[in-house]
């Protein structure tokens, strides 16, 4: 599924997300707009929680690097989800949400000593220790604020499982600033079992991004399993809990063939029952995974204004629009794919092979290359799919841009989430000489 759930093309061509007409939001809120379908994100949601269903002892914790806003959070959080988070900067805008502390996960492979305190402070429900270093820094940083409550962790391993879209590698990989070493894991247990007030709860490890196969997670989990395994048979530690982390693919262009996330967790949930069933430890451990991009990629689209059209003949034509690199950085920074139309002719065919330029000032800053579209004139309105994950969360200033606006669509009613930056915005940290 390339386009949110809810979108509608009427007759007229005229376009609807969420039962909301999509051209009077753009002449209310301008462009470039992220606009956000929620049923597409409830709907992925409830796919997640197949897993509950199969093997209740499970979290679904979303990684909200993908999109960390307030108002994601509140939707999410009335899902009842858990939730990753990798800085201050995330932990503070779930709080401002309103979700306890507790339910989150603070991850990263360098936290700061602030960040420490900050999720120290907070009660945060389970820091993931990615190094023994950190736990040293975490002992001081908790002697030193006198703190006195236990602070949950897992440890990050190196899975040494290397997946990619349609493949994995189960050996190598050991090269990642990421995690412990497997062999020196049983080593940072002991040293946190030394710790009084840690209350060491397990392993987690995140093979990959843009996964569309169950194996490399199965083979993981069976993996992790044996390690809990030895860890029980020969230092008496129970694991109880155990995280696959995310990475689950999604479709972005027509070329690509994700399995849907029912089928997913349906196959990756009866593998985990199996496989802990079979075991011989005594404590079935809790299994979270945390997707990010799955829960909100698809629900997203972008428009923009086409400011010019430009063609050089024989070679290319150009569509220019008031967007690009610092709304959506993954093209410029690793060559990312996107499907789009003119959406203001979505009952015209696809003829017009263009590439769709940002508005910054790098000739790098190319959205879609060599992509089928109606023919664009300047006005038209491209919508580009697929760009819910990885683009608010990713987007920049550069050039002094002014972030765009963000608004939810559900059952015909909008809310505005993010407000565009204003121009105040972009001097607010300014300190004139
Ligand atoms: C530890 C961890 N968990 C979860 C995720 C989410 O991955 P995705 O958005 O591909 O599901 C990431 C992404 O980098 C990650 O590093």
């Amino acid at each position: 599924m390339i386009k949110p759930k809810s979108m509608l093309v009427d007759k007229r061509g005229d376009v609807q997300i969420g039962g909301c007409k999509i051209m009077p939001l753009i002449e209310t809120y301008g462009t470039p707009l992220y606009i956000m379908d929620v049923e597409t994100i409830r709907s992925t949601v409830q796919a997640y929680k197949k897993l509950l269903s199969i093997y209740p002892n499970s979290k679904v914790a979303y990684a909200s690097k993908a999109l960390s806003i307030t108002a994601l959070y509140q939707l999410l959080g009335e899902e009842g989800l858990f939730f990753d988070v990798v800085s201050d900067g995330e932990l503070y805008t779930l709080l401002n949400a309103g979700i306890p502390a507790h339910r989150a996960y603070f991850h990263g492979n360098n936290k700061s000593n602030d960040e420490i305190r900050y999720a120290l402070e907070q009660e945060v429900g389970c820091l993931v220790v990615d190094n023994k270093d950190e736990l040293k820094r975490i002992e001081t940083i908790y002697k030193k604020n006198k703190f006195t409550h236990k602070v949950a962790i897992l440890f990050r391993i190196v899975p040494e499982i290397e997946a990619h879209t349609h493949d994995f590698v189960k050996t190598g990989q050991r090269d990642s600033k990421f995690g412990v070493l497997q062999e020196n894991l049983f080593d940072v247990i002991k040293y946190a079992l030394s710790m009084s007030f840690i209350h060491f709860r397990g392993i987690h490890a995140h093979i990959g991004s843009q996964i569309f196969d169950v194996e490399p997670y199965r083979f993981l989990l069976e993996k992790f399993v044996s390690i809990a395994e030895k860890a029980q048979n020969e230092m008496g530690v129970s694991m109880e809990e155990i995280s696959l982390g995310g990475g689950i693919g999604i479709q972005y262009t027509e070329d690509d063939d994700p399995p849907s996330i029912d089928n997913f967790m349906l196959t990756i949930a009866s593998a985990i029952k199996d496989t802990i069933d079979k075991s011989n430890l005594k404590i079935k451990p809790t299994i979270v995974i945390e997707p990010g991009r799955s829960i909100v990629a698809t629900a997203g689209v972008t428009v923009y204004n086409i400011g010019a059209v430009k063609t050089i003949p024989d070679k290319r034509t150009y569509v220019s629009v008031d967007g690009g690199m610092a709304d959506n950085p993954r093209p410029i920074t690793y060559n990312a794919v996107y499907s789009a139309d003119i959406m203001n002719k979505m009952n015209d065919p696809k003829t017009n092979k263009v590439t769709v330029a940002g508005k910054f000032c790098e000739s790098g800053d190319i959205l879609l290359k060599d992509i089928l579209l109606q023919k664009p004139e300047a006005g038209d309105i491209l919508m580009v799919y697929v760009t819910g994950a990885y683009n608010y969360s990713m987007s920049s200033n550069y050039n002094r841009y002014r972030k765009p606006a963000m608004i939810f669509v559900e059952k015909g009613q909008h809310k505005l989430v993010l407000k565009r930056e204003t121009l105040a915005d972009i001097i607010r940290n300014d300190v004139k000489l």
